[in-house]
């Protein structure tokens, strides 16, 4: 028998409760053995307790394998709690954000499989800010021990997936001491790695080139605002926020979600698409089968990411969201039906 993991669930706000629930449901049913810890997080959280997560949250997180979760809601400007996501990052040391985006026949705006790892823990979400009157700073901190991390992550993964070429987006051009940094230690540690190309792009360029040709990008590494804000730009080429998942990865420990926000017009109504949360599940299942030489995990993540695949592309049982006219529960119910019959036709 394999090992019983210990996942930790933060179902979040909004379409939270409902994609986490069915991701957690299509990982019962493919027989993914594990006990589910769950931690209180959130707007609705806050409400009710006047915090934004429970105080033994982060024991309680550092007990388990991994942390899977829905999206949570940040409130705006001040006098609000902080994000519970960044928060998470920094106190977890998850610094790299990996977001692997690849194009669907049919749906998809454009042809691309792009992987955006992101620095997670720094860069204009240091949340160091200072309010004057009518002035407010923003510390956007850049050191050389986060970027040295994160840019050998990129080439790291970029090596074990065989990719072809790492790509720097920066601003160096007008934040030259800090984004300078941060491209300057790109080109250092590339030269370590001799056999994968590298390159630069200024970051509105690589908005601009995402949409005309995303085909000339392959691993982007880039400080943590840019990553945000382009990955979202790359799932509109894919077809939809709801189709894209993202892990964060630390030296022990990771955290995996959906790429998008908390969807809060349509929460409670049961037409979310579950696809994001669900390759976020299969992202988890991969790096786990990584950590514990698990072979029957990794199988079973190939099998879910085959089947959203063929799922989306035969586009039979197709999430509102991306044009079709099928609830959350029935997309799971064909992703599940396929990644069966991928598990029973795979070695
Ligand atoms: P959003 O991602 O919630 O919504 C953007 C658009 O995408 C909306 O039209 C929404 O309906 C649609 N959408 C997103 N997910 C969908 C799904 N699964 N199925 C169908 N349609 C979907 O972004 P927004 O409005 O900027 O953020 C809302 C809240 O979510 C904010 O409080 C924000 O801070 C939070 N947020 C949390 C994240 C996290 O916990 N990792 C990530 C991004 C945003």
């Amino acid at each position: 028998m394999g090992r019983k993991y210990r996942i930790a669930v933060i179902e979040g706000d909004g379409v939270g409760p409902e994609i986490v629930s069915e991701a957690l449901r299509l990982l019962g049913e493919l027989g993914f053995d594990a006990e589910y810890i769950k931690i209180d997080a959130g707007w609705k959280y806050y409400e009710e307790t006047g915090k934004p997560i429970e105080d033994d949250a982060l024991d309680k997180i550092r007990s388990t394998d991994a942390l899977i979760k829905g999206p949570v809601t940040t409130p705006v400007g001040p006098g609000t709690y902080r994000s519970v996501n960044v928060y998470l990052r920094k106190t977890l040391g998850l610094y790299a954000n990996v977001r692997p985006f690849k194009s669907f026949k049919n749906v998809s705006l454009r042809e691309l499989d792009v992987i955006i790892v992101r620095e997670n823990t720094e860069g204009a979400y240091s949340g160091v800010e200072e309010r004057f009157d009518d002035k407010a700073i923003s510390y956007r901190i850049i050191t050389r021990s986060a970027t040295e991390r994160i840019v050998r992550f990129a080439f790291d993964l970029a090596r074990k997936l065989g990719r072809r070429k790492v790509t720097v987006v920066h601003k160096a051009n007008i934040l030259k001491e800090s984004d300078g940094l941060f491209r300057n230690i790109f080109f250092e540690i590339a030269r370590e790695y001799g056999d994968i190309e590298h390159d630069e792009v200024i970051v509105d360029a690589a908005a601009y080139k995402l949409v005309k040709r995303p085909q000339i990008f392959d691993v982007i590494v880039t400080p943590n605002l840019y990553g945000d804000i382009l990955s979202d730009l790359v799932a509109g080429l894919v077809g939809g926020l709801g189709l894209c998942g993202s892990a964060q990865i630390g030296e022990n420990y990771a955290a995996f979600e959906p790429v998008h926000g908390t969807a809060k017009s349509i929460a409670g109504k049961g037409i979310a698409n579950p696809i994001g949360e669900i390759r976020a599940a299969a992202l988890m299942l991969e790096w786990l089968g990584e950590k514990y030489s698990d072979e029957k995990l990794k199988k079973l993540s190939r099998a879910i990411n085959s089947a959203i695949v063929r799922a989306v592309e035969e586009g039979k049982v197709l999430p509102q969201d991306i044009g079709g006219t099928a609830k959350t529960v029935d997309v799971t119910n064909e992703i599940i039906f396929k990644s069966k019959t991928f598990l029973k036709h795979s070695p």
